[in-house]
């Protein structure tokens, strides 16, 4: 058995990023399909619903600079993905970069990792989306009251309850979510163009929305929300009962320490470049257009969020999304309403905008988690199934489906907070990895081509990489500490997964590694000959 370090050569790697025909994904998607895949997942919840809460509990109209703050961060990940991306395109994006630098065992915890991120992450946005169905539902049985909302027993797991109208009412299933789950899961059993074409529908809709509120929305800023910019450490917050809801004091709720605060919140705005990178497989040009799709998706978000967080803190009172009684849910429906006269409309816009926004991270997100499965079994670390593509739609319809079932039932049954912030853990962990990926590539592999080079990194000092895994480290320490509970949970249920089953399947443990061809043939290589 080879050491659980063992790394997959990069000559495999390359071998199957190049195989073509049947058991191979097909390449079919171009670069403005990518930026639209990545903008399809990183606009969502984190937009709608975090920008007000950055703003609220940390960064005031400074929720702006949490916005660039925390691009920041992501760029520099950012560029470690497009700089792998482009030197090794295949499906299993972290996962795989991590199997050819660190070894089996740290591929392995990194896809573990990404679990949390997209099939944890869709089950968490589907949940969600259920919830924002019903808010749409609401909105119009005001006008055409023949439309009703879903039940709550039906809209909610059995682990919620409420008191309704002074009714009791709990929670049995979640519809909503499971049937999001199950209509997306079958489109990309269907194809991924067409799943790829869906999601670009959708991305030009809550764009338009975006752009149509920050238009709009900029003939309503007034500037006295704006000043001061950023909330001064005595800032207190009442109810109209004269109550205090919140006060500043702690470092990282008000001044600079506030926009730091609001950069981990609205971190996971920004989820979701990365999945760009699963679908480097299926890219028709990956050297020029991987490097697109990340950075392209991220800049075109980046710019957005900068323009709506000014806008919206401009529009409405950073004070107001404190106040859980006026703008702390629903924020932005809430500013259009309370500040916007005569554009109730946009308020219903804006609900649809994230009801789409949602379906699209969910579609990417489950796209994502299949791409990584479809790797994991491809080295034997997951069951065959997840590798086996669809005779005729070429797409890992089992894996497909078996996430369907899985993410389903967790969407049903599972209720929405659980799921917290372990996507950005699951998400961070993989951007630390990445980097430090291509700092160890850079040193052991420095004549490999590269299409695409991170800037400002030489083998001896890489700069890029270095503050990546700097800041997402820092990131991650940020996290709360019942979140980091359930991580190392779940990341020791994986060791224990690993060596129960991925070691003893592995296809590099078992000393065979298949080198597909053009003609799908099957080499047989020793791993110890080819490792570095
Ligand atoms: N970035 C994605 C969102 O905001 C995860 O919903």
């Amino acid at each position: 058995m080879a050491s659980i370090f063992a790394k997959k050569p990069l000559a495999v790697l390359l071998g199957e990023a190049n195989s073509t025909g049947h058991g191979t994904l097909q390449r079919t998607l171009g670069a403005g399909n990518l930026v639209a895949l990545g903008v399809g997942a990183i606009i969502g919840a984190g937009l709608f619903v975090r920008t007000a809460a950055a703003a609220a509990q940390a960064s005031g109209p400074g929720v702006t600079l949490a916005f660039i703050l925390a691009a920041f961060g992501c760029v520099f990940a950012g560029l470690c993905y497009a700089e792998f991306a482009a030197m090794i395109p295949i499906a299993g994006s972290a996962y795989t970069y991590a199997y050819t630098t660190m070894g089996e065992f740290v591929a392995w915890v990194i896809g573990w990792a990404l679990i949390m991120e997209y099939a944890l992450g869709a089950a968490t946005v589907s949940i969600a989306w259920s919830e924002y169905l019903n808010k749409l539902l609401d909105t119009v049985h005001q006008s055409f009251p023949a439309v009703g909302t879903i039940p709550y027993n039906l809209s909610h797991s059995p682990f919620e309850h409420a008191v309704i109208n002074g009714v009791a009412q709990h929670g049995l299933v979640n519809l909503p979510a499971l049937f999001i789950i199950v209509m997306l899961s079958l489109l990309l059993v269907k194809g991924t163009q067409e799943s790829a074409m869906f999601n670009a529908v959708i991305v030009v809709l809550k764009v338009l929305i975006v752009v149509v509120f920050i238009a709009v929305g900029w003939q309503f800023i007034n500037p006295a929300n704006h000043t001061p910019y950023l909330i001064p450490a005595d800032a207190v917050v009442k109810n109209a009962a004269g109550e205090v809801v919140r006060t500043y004091e702690s470092w990282n709720k008000h001044g600079l320490g506030g926009v730091l605060g609001g950069a981990g919140i609205v971190f996971f705005a920004f989820i979701g470049f990365d999945a760009v990178s699963t679908a480097a497989q299926e890219a028709k040009n990956p050297k020029r257009d991987m490097p697109i799709g990340i950075l392209g998706s991220l800049a075109i978000c980046t710019v957005l969020y900068i323009l709506f967080g000014h806008v919206l803190t401009g529009v409405a009172s950073w004070r107001e999304f404190a106040d859980p009684a006026l703008g702390g849910e629903a924020s932005v429906a809430y500013a259009i309403r309370a500040h916007m006269p005569g554009y109730g409309w946009l308020a219903t816009a804006v609900t649809v905008g994230i009801l789409l926004g949602f379906t699209s991270v969910i579609l990417v997100m489950l796209m994502g988690q299949s791409r990584v499965f479809f790797s994991m079994a491809k080295d034997g670390l997951m069951p065959k199934a997840f590798s086996e593509l669809h005779p005729r739609f070429n797409t890992p319809y089992k894996s497909n489906l078996m996430l369907m079932v899985f993410v389903g039932l967790f969407a049903a049954f599972v209720p929405g907070s659980l799921a917290g912030d372990l996507t950005s853990f699951g998400t961070l962990l993989a951007f630390v990895l990445v980097s430090l990926g291509v700092w160890i590539m850079r040193k052991s592999d420095p004549d490999q081509p590269r299409p695409f080079r991170a800037p400002l990194s030489s083998a001896s000092f890489p700069l890029v990489p270095i503050m990546g895994a700097l800041v997402c480290t820092g990131l991650i320490i940020g996290l709360d500490s019942f979140t980091l509970q359930v991580a190392v949970g779940w990341m020791l249920l994986g060791f224990i997964v690993y060596f129960l089953y991925g070691k003893r399947n592995s296809m590099l443990q078992k000393g065979v590694v298949v080198v597909p061809t053009e003609m799908d043939e099957e080499a047989f290589i020793k791993p110890d000959s080819h490792n570095r």
